[in-house]
């Protein structure tokens, strides 16, 4: 198989999203083929894929159970209206992934992304409250350093300031919650940190402020991923779920990022023990090759809907391809694999090694904190002063030249290796890592 590719002669057409366009085109990262673990670069040099591609391939690439089902699927029928129309493989995805869920998450909202899925969540938050006849409760309150996508909706309740500050107002009457980065207290935890469950009462204080009768929702990611791996607080998260239990807020976990065996159980909710109410994910739900996303919805809310003349729409909501033919057989697909190899309790068997392999970093220089759960992983790194984010950018370019796929965040170095990885593999990977930090500025 080709292992090579050409550098396109033409690189300016593409406007690239979330990219330094001018030095990719000056040096450009091109890939041309990827199995398993591994990418190769346009020049055929293999790359060890540490971030899953952006924290989604988690069976590994080039599966062609995969390839094969979509291939089926498109000849066999490959496109169906998504409104007042149906085909077979979606209800049956639809049922395969309620059956995984935690426990009450018994119906799911397909969409095309984690961007669509979180403005879907929201949506449904809202109009629940104004069908069960409490349309006061309008407000979002979301989390400071949280990442929910890039739509409107998304953007509003996130607090990654450079996602926000080019774009107007966004949503009115949204509010945030404080993070819960805490290095001072927490750095080099392993595992869940000890300190911050207090950091919870701010959803409490939001709802005195502004009356819990006007707050619909709650949104967080139980691990924040994007914004460089900052893990909960031991407590926190039940914290959140008990005031929101108190107020009727809605408690909207979004798991695009941890949904799928990231963390060693299939989904966040399941390893914390604490459950949503509305659940997003994307990403994982197809291994990353057909863009898809799901929302799951507990039954109560879906219910809600469920009034009226039957004739009516319940929910005006949709996407031209929510839940399209060969997304959904590709989701069946992914689901096989992900049983039939275990991979989605995989992350708990490998957790040790990979906690000791990224503390291993711990000493190196300009090395501040590492964190980790499950098969993520932080290593944060001092800014150079004046200068924030380029010593992580420089490593990510090393890392790249040395033959590994690492992603950066600011100043943050984020790993989420496939969930196939081996332990060698793991060791190869925070080898190449530790020689490319002690060769950093
Ligand atoms: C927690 C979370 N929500 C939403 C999104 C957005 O997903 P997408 O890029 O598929 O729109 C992401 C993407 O990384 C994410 O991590």
């Amino acid at each position: 198989m080709l292992q090579t590719a050409p550098i396109p002669n033409n690189l300016e057409a593409f406007w690239m999203p979330f990219s330094a366009n001018r030095q990719f085109k000056k040096a450009p990262r091109i890939l041309a083929r990827a199995e398993g673990m591994h990418y190769w670069s346009h020049d055929g040099r293999e790359i060890l894929d540490g971030t899953a591609g952006l924290w989604c391939v988690n069976a590994g690439h080039g599966r062609p159970e995969i390839a094969e089902a979509v291939k089926a699927q498109l000849l066999e029928l490959d496109y169906a209206p998504a409104f007042q129309m149906g085909h077979p493989k979606v209800f049956e995805l639809a049922a395969r992934l309620a059956a995984i869920a935690p426990q009450g998450l018994d119906h799911v909202f397909f969409t095309n992304s984690g961007s669509e899925s979180v403005d879907t969540a929201l949506k449904i938050a809202l109009a629940y409250h104004r069908v069960k006849g409490e349309g006061s409760r309008s407000r979002l309150i979301g989390r400071e350093r949280g990442y929910h996508g890039v739509n409107f909706g998304g953007i509003s309740v996130g607090g990654i300031v450079a996602n926000r500050k080019h774009f107007g107002m966004m949503l009115a009457g949204v509010d945030h919650i404080r993070h819960t980065h805490d290095p001072a207290k927490n750095a080099f935890t392993r595992g869940v940190p000890e300190h911050g469950a207090e950091l919870a009462d701010d959803l409490e204080r939001l709802a005195i402020l502004h009356d819990p009768s006007t707050i619909a929702a709650l949104i967080v990611e139980p691990v924040a991923g994007s914004t460089g791996v900052l893990i909960p607080p031991k407590g926190y998260l039940e914290k959140l779920r008990a005031i929101c239990d108190k107020h009727g807020i809605l408690l909207i976990f979004d798991e695009v990022i941890t949904g799928f065996g990231r963390l060693g159980t299939p989904f966040a909710a399941d390893w914390f023990g604490v459950a949503p109410d509305i659940m997003t994910t994307a990403k994982g739900v197809t291994n990353g090759v057909v863009p898809m996303g799901a929302v799951f919805v507990k039954s109560d809310i879906y219910e809600a809907f469920m009034n009226g003349p039957e004739h009516l729409i319940e929910f005006f909501h949709g996407y031209t391809y929510s839940g399209n033919p060969a997304a959904s057989a590709a989701g069946l697909a992914v689901l096989d694999v992900y049983q039939r190899e275990g991979l989605l309790t995989r992350g708990a068997e490998l957790a040790k090694h990979w906690e000791d392999a990224l503390h291993s970093l711990k000493g190196l220089p300009h090395v501040v904190d590492i964190r980790n759960i499950g098969l993520v992983g932080a290593i944060e790194l001092e800014p150079i002063a004046g200068e924030p984010a380029k010593r992580a950018f420089s490593a990510f370019v090393k890392a790249y030249e040395a033959g590994i796929l690492i992603r950066v965040t600011g100043d943050i170095i984020a790993l989420s290796p496939p969930l196939i990885i081996e332990e060698k593999q793991i060791d190869q990977l925070i080898e190449t890592l530790a020689g490319v930090i002690k060769s950093l500025d």
